[in-house]
C-alpha cells in the first residue's frame, strides 16, 4: 500500500463501532474539536489516522479490516488504522495512567484526601502505558513515507514521539497537548523518573504545541525544573488556539431534530423564564457540583429570581470505568435533586438535569441560553464557552472560569470567576442574568467573533505548516 505523507495519532479516533443485537457492526462518527480539527487531514490516500480500538465493537471491526485499515465508507472516506491493543494493556494505559494520573496532574485535581498512589500497581500500569505508546510508534513507523509529517495528540501519547524518532529519524514529528500543563511544583508530585520520561517523550518531537501560551510556558518550566538543561535545540514550542467551527455549528443548529428538542426544552423551562445553560462531560475538572451550589446561592441571595430562571445542566457520562467518575456522577445528581427539593414548586423545577448524551439537544439548549455557565477548575481550552455565543438565538452572557484556556481569548467580554469561589460565581450569575439586552447582544457578538477566529481546519493546517517549515 502507498505510504502516508501526513499522519495523525490519537487515542480516540473519528469513528467507533457498536455491536448490534444480531451481531452486526454499526459505525458511528464522533464529534468534538479534536475530531473536527484532525478531519482537515482530508481523505486522500496520502494520509492516515492511527487510533486505538476502544471497545468490543471496535475490536471486531479491526479484526475484519484489511491490514487494520477500516473501510472508507464507514470512516467518511478517511484512511483510519485502528490498533487492536490488548484490552488489559489499553485499560491500564488509558484508565490507569492517562485518565487517572496524567489527567489529574495536569488539571491539578489531586488534593487531600484524593491523593496519587505510586505503588507497584502504578508501576505495572506504567509498563502498559509504555507498551500502548510503543504500539502507536510502531504503527506510525510502518505507515509513514520517507520524511512524512506526523501529528501525535495528547497525554495518552506522551512517550510516542521519542519512540517514533528512534524508529524513524527521517520523520517530522509534532506533539499537541489538548489539556492544560501543570506548573513544575505540582508536576513534580510524579516520581522523578516518570516526570523525566514524560517530558523526554514529548521532547522527542520536533515541535511540542499547546492550546495557550500559559500551558506552553508551564511545559517549558517543567523541562527546566526536571531535566535541568531544559528544551533541547531540536525542539520548538508552539501555541495553536482552537476555535469553534462556525459554519458547521450554525447549519447543524437549525436542522429539524434541533427544533424538536427546542420545543421539548421550552416545555420543561416554562413561560417567561431565563435559562442558564451548561453542557459538559461529567468530569471532576468541569466543576459541575460547585456550579450547582453557586446557582443555589443565587436563589438564596436573590429571591427575585425564584420561579424566573431555570438551570439546564447537561452532564454526559464519561470514563465510567473509573470509580471517581462514577462517584462524581452520583454527586452531581444529588446536588441537583437537593436544589429541586429545597426550592422547587408545583410550577417550577429550578434545575433540569439531563445525563443522556444528545448533541441535538445540546445545540437546542445553546440556542435558548440567556447565560452560559463554564466554570472548570482547569481546562485546556473549553469549546462549550466558544460554541454557545456562536449558536445562541438572542445572544448570551458568558460566566467563565479564569482557569479555562478559552479565558485568554474570551475573558474581556465574559463574567470571569475563580472556579473555587461559589459565592463569587453566584454573583457573576446574577450580573449575567441582569445584563441589559442590548449590551448582552453586543457582548455575545464579540464573543462569537473571538470564538471563531481559529476554525478547527486552520488549527490543523497551521500546525502542519509550522512542522514542515521548520528547519530540521
Ligand atoms: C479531553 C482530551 C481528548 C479526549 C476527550 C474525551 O478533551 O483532551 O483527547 O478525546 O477529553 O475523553 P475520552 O476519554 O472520552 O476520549
Amino acid at each position: 500500500a502507498e505510504k502516508a505523507r501526513v499522519l495523525v495519532a490519537s487515542n480516540r479516533g473519528p469513528v467507533s463501532y457498536q455491536v448490534g443485537e444480531d451481531g452486526s457492526l454499526h459505525a458511528r462518527r464522533g464529534g468534538g474539536g479534536l475530531v473536527s480539527g484532525l478531519s482537515a487531514i482530508g481523505s486522500d490516500a496520502g494520509s492516515v489516522w492511527v487510533c486505538a480500538a476502544l471497545g468490543d465493537g471496535d475490536r471486531a471491526a479491526v479484526r475484519r479490516a484489511d491490514g487494520g485499515l477500516l473501510p472508507a465508507e464507514e470512516t467518511g472516506g478517511q484512511r483510519v488504522r485502528m490498533l487492536d491493543i490488548d484490552a488489559s494493556v489499553h485499560a491500564e494505559a488509558y484508565n490507569g495512567i492517562a485518565n487517572s494520573v496524567l489527567w489529574f496532574v495536569h488539571h491539578m485535581l489531586y488534593q487531600t484526601p484524593l491523593e496519587p498512589v505510586f505503588d507497584a500497581e502504578f508501576r505495572r500500569q506504567w509498563g502498559s502505558y509504555e507498551a500502548y505508546n510503543r504500539a502507536f510508534a510502531e504503527a506510525l513507523a510502518e505507515e509513514a513515507a520517507e520524511g512524512a509529517a506526523v501529528l501525535i495528540q495528547d497525554y495518552h501519547l506522551a512517550l510516542a514521539p521519542r519512540m517514533l524518532r528512534q524508529l524513524r529519524p527521517d520523520l517530522r514529528i509534532g506533539h499537541f497537548s489538548h489539556t492544560p500543563w501543570a506548573p513544575p511544583d505540582y508536576f513534580r508530585l510524579l516520581p522523578d523518573d516518570i516526570a523525566a520520561e514524560l517530558l523526554g517523550g514529548i521532547l522527542g518531537a520536533d515541535r511540542a504545541a499547546f492550546l495557550t501560551r500559559r500551558w506552553a510556558d508551564a511545559f517549558t518550566d517543567c523541562c527546566h525544573a526536571v531535566l535541568g538543561p531544559g528544551i533541547p535545540s531540536g525542539t520548538r514550542i508552539g501555541v495553536h488556539g482552537l476555535g469553534a467551527d462556525a459554519d458547521f455549528l450554525r447549519k447543524r443548529a437549525h436542522e429539524p431534530d434541533v427544533d424538536e428538542r427546542m420545543a421539548a426544552l421550552r416545555a420543561e423551562i416554562g413561560e417567561g423564564r431565563k435559562t442558564i445553560v451548561r453542557v459538559d462531560r461529567t468530569e471532576l475538572s468541569k466543576n459541575i457540583v460547585r456550579g450547582l451550589l453557586a446557582y443555589e446561592q443565587l436563589l438564596a441571595d436573590h429571591p427575585e429570581w425564584r420561579e424566573k430562571v431555570v438551570h439546564l445542566a447537561f452532564a454526559y457520562p464519561s470514563r465510567q470505568d473509573l470509580a471517581v467518575y462514577r462517584e462524581y456522577t452520583a454527586e452531581v445528581q444529588q446536588a441537583a435533586e437537593e436544589i429541586n427539593e429545597r426550592y422547587g414548586t408545583a410550577q417550577w423545577t429550578p434545575v433540569v438535569l439531563h445525563v443522556k448524551d444528545d448533541f441535538a439537544r445540546s445545540l437546542a439548549a445553546y440556542r435558548l441560553a440567556d447565560v452560559a455557565l463554564v466554570n472548570p477548575i482547569r481546562d485546556g481550552m473549553n469549546l462549550v464557552a466558544k460554541e454557545v455565543p456562536v449558536v445562541s438565538d438572542q445572544g448570551c452572557a458568558l460566566v467563565l472560569s479564569r482557569e479555562a484556556g478559552a479565558y485568554e481569548e474570551l475573558g474581556e467580554d465574559a463574567f470571569v470567576v475563580n472556579p473555587y469561589d461559589i459565592a463569587g460565581t453566584a454573583r457573576a450569575l446574577h450580573e449575567a442574568l441582569s445584563l441589559p439586552e442590548a449590551e448582552r447582544a453586543e457582548r455575545s457578538k464579540r464573543l462569537a467573533a473571538a470564538a471563531t477566529a481559529l476554525p478547527p481546519a486552520r488549527w490543523f493546517l497551521d500546525q502542519l505548516d509550522a512542522l514542515t517549515d521548520q528547519p530540521s
